[in-house]
């Protein structure tokens, strides 16, 4: 991947000490497993500091774009948020129709005006590939927030580092994935990314036109991982470390009326949690709709809101380090 907007002021030891300088971060297929220790190891020093200091200056007078134009809540305010802690300032554009998009501005034209007014953009689009063509253009490093059903590669780092937290390991874990499998981009960047621990073995239960895309497992079998897919999560709660669930996306759906009938296939209750394990967790990258009933939150094992507040830290390691300062 191409470094964008060398820095001619950073000493060369600098630059590399600082290998994600200028990167752009468009899918979790760039990430080796060092890569990922090095990520970790940011983010958890950006929860100390900010559990110690709350805001500190290390990006101060860097500029961030948060360019999005598919709704969100997490995202976009984790993203907001981390660059503030960091020092620095941001652009928000999340009502595209009150910018130049609205008059038809092209993705590469919008990225290109940021380029000279951000060191950074933030992208979310709902087109699968949005984000490559961003950063094909943009001056500056491009961070992919989702494009369309294709990654969310941000989202899984969160994902991986609250497992890591939270259970301790990322090795020898057997996680299931629920739900939306087919329009879910948080599962395909997920079942990708976690191909890189060893004894991983994934199952996917989903509706049966919700099916994990055979692209995404051909490239998790090419790792030689076991991955399992059922129509029922009963038989495999059991000994699942993470049950991974996610939301049926009716965004994503033609027919309202097909929508309807899967979307309230799978529902996680206490009742239903009996059978897991206790030192297990339950994950979910929000919004949450039907799937996991409210009176589960209070339980030990459910993480999806620990999950939102390690995402703030992850998302300040990967600007501090495609700024050059991590
Ligand atoms: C997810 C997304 O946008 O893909 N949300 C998020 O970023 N936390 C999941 C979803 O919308 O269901």
């Amino acid at each position: 991947m191409p470094t964008k907007s060398k820095n001619p002021f950073l000493p060369f030891g600098d630059q590399q000490r600082a290998p994600w300088y200028g990167k752009d971060i468009l899918t979790v297929k760039q990430f080796s497993r060092a890569d990922l220790d090095y990520i970790f190891g940011v983010a958890h020093e950006m929860r100390i500091m900010v559990e110690r200091v709350g805001t500190f200056d290390l990006l101060k007078g860097k500029i961030l774009a948060n360019l999005f134009y598919e709704p969100s809540t997490r995202t976009s305010s984790s993203f907001n948020a981390a660059m503030q802690r960091l020092g620095g300032a941001v652009i928000p554009i999340s009502e595209v129709k009150y910018s130049s998009v609205a008059k038809g501005e092209s993705l590469p034209d919008t990225v290109r005006t940021l380029s000279c007014y951000a060191d950074v953009i933030v992208l979310r689009h709902p087109e699968v590939g949005a984000a490559a063509l961003a950063a094909k253009y943009a001056g500056k490093p491009v961070i992919n927030a989702g494009d369309g059903v294709g990654e969310h590669p941000t989202q899984a780092l969160l994902d991986t580092f609250t497992i890591r937290e939270e259970l301790g390991r990322l090795e020898n874990l057997t996680v299931t994935m629920l739900g939306d499998l087919k329009y879910g981009r948080t599962v395909h960047s997920l079942a990708r990314l976690l191909t890189q621990f060893n004894g991983i073995k994934l199952h996917y239960v989903s509706p049966d036109i919700l099916r994990m895309p055979r692209d995404v497992m051909d490239e998790v079998a090419e790792k030689g991982i076991p991955q399992t897919d059922h129509a029922a999560l009963d038989k495999i709660l059991p000994e699942t470390d993470v049950l991974y669930v996610t939301r049926v996306q009716k965004e994503r759906f033609d027919d309202v009326a097909v929508y309807e009938k899967v979307k309230d296939a799978f529902i996680i209750s206490p009742e239903v949690m009996k059978a897991a394990k206790k030192e297990m967790i339950v994950l979910h990258p929000l919004p949450r709709v039907n799937e996991i009933t409210m009176d589960f939150d209070a339980d030990p094992r459910a993480a999806y809101f620990r999950q939102m507040e390690y995402g703030l830290y992850v998302r300040m390691a990967l600007l501090a380090m495609v700024l050059g300062k991590a």
